[in-house]
């Protein structure tokens, strides 16, 4: 069986394929370079650089692998949660591709895929495990139970991990995305701020980290001598992962241990950073529970994600009824159908 996937649901535009026998055999990633200037993501600019490059990445694709597009099962696509406009153009593509090769595609929900993810890494968790989705758009604690069996037990009340990194950076003077630049910055740095943790010792699951984020913005101004003093910028940068790590790593943990569970998995854009995933580690041996992560390749946002729950989906229903209506689903949660 062979999957094309596609992923347009932010600012990467992704074509994947997986097959059965092989599993992803290649998976490009084009990241839209256009929003840096803007400091976050532009929607109108974002779908109009999808439609530029998607047909263009489709046929390279297919074209390094040597594989006719008859040869295709099924087309996996993005089609939620995400930007409206960029999720269109996925949809659109997946649909018209269905119509002429009348074969299926099947709607996958991108929180679904960074889960799933963790499967594609060399160790994998088994059932039932927490799932810890750290991204761009999301922080969400799932409990895994088995494949589409899911339970969101906590999730950000404000602004994702992702995002407070990217807003403190644009601060600072960090081009969009900033986690990267900030966790490397933070090397250099130490621990002379303490900035806050918000609703660390609430008795729940979710998150907030909007309070850091103002609480930096303040600080920031206060100190705004010394901002162009790069040992200043390290030092913001260490204090900043230090809270947002401490954060993730505490509910994680107050998780596992509440439901007793024995397998965390952290996937999403931001756990490609180390500091998160040292923390992690050190906090399950501790308790004495296992830690797994995705692939830092697919860590951000993917068509190989995409593409393996597309043959997981292909694999439980194999019978797809010709669909062509263009549906996108902006704001589908996983335990939501389609
Ligand atoms: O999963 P993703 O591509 O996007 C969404 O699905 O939303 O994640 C992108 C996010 C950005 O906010 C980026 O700054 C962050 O992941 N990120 C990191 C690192 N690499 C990417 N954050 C912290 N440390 C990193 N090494
Ligand atoms: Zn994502």
């Amino acid at each position: 069986m062979i999957i094309l996937g596609i992923e347009t649901s932010c600012d990467e535009t992704s074509i994947s394929i997986y097959t059965k026998k092989k599993g992803i055999i290649i998976n490009e990633i084009y990241n839209q370079k256009i929003h840096s200037i803007y400091g976050g993501v532009v929607p109108i600019l974002a779908s109009r650089d999808h439609s530029k490059k998607i047909i263009f990445l489709i046929k390279k694709v297919l074209k390094k692998k040597k594989i006719k597009f008859k040869k295709i099962n099924a087309i996996a696509f993005t089609a939620g949660p995400g930007l409206p406009n960029s999720l269109l153009i996925g949809t659109t593509v997946a649909k018209t591709l269905e119509l002429i090769y009348k074969i299926p595609s099947i709607p996958i929900n991108h929180i679904e895929g960074h889960i799933m993810s963790i499967m594609l890494a060399k160790k994998k968790p088994l059932f039932p495990f927490i799932s810890l989705v750290t991204s761009g758009a999301h922080t969400l604690l799932v409990i895994v139970y088995k494949y589409e069996k899911y339970k969101i037990i906590g999730h950000s009340l404000d602004d994702s991990a992702g995002e407070t990194f990217d807003k403190i950076g644009n601060m600072i003077g960090l081009k969009y995305p900033s986690g990267k630049k900030i966790s490397k910055m933070a090397k250099f740095g130490k621990k002379n701020f303490n900035f806050p943790k918000p609703i660390i010792n609430k008795n729940n699951f979710c998150f907030s980290f909007s309070g850091l984020k103002t609480h930096v913005y303040y600080f920031i101004k206060k100190n705004i001598k010394n901002i162009n003093k790069y040992q200043f910028k390290c030092d913001i940068c260490f204090s900043l992962e230090d809270s947002i790590t401490e954060i993730l790593v505490y509910k994680s943990k107050k998780a596992l241990l509440k439901f007793n569970i024995k397998y965390l998995s952290v996937v999403g854009g931001v756990s490609a950073n180390n500091t998160l995933r040292k923390k992690i580690k050190k906090m399950t041996k501790k308790i004495n529970k296992k830690s797994f992560f995705t692939k830092k390749k697919l860590c951000t946002d993917n068509a190989a994600m995409i593409a393996y729950t597309g043959y997981l989906k292909m694999k439980k229903k194999t019978k797809y009824k010709q669909n062509i209506k263009i549906k996108i689903k902006p704001k589908w949660k996983i335990n939501e159908k389609f």
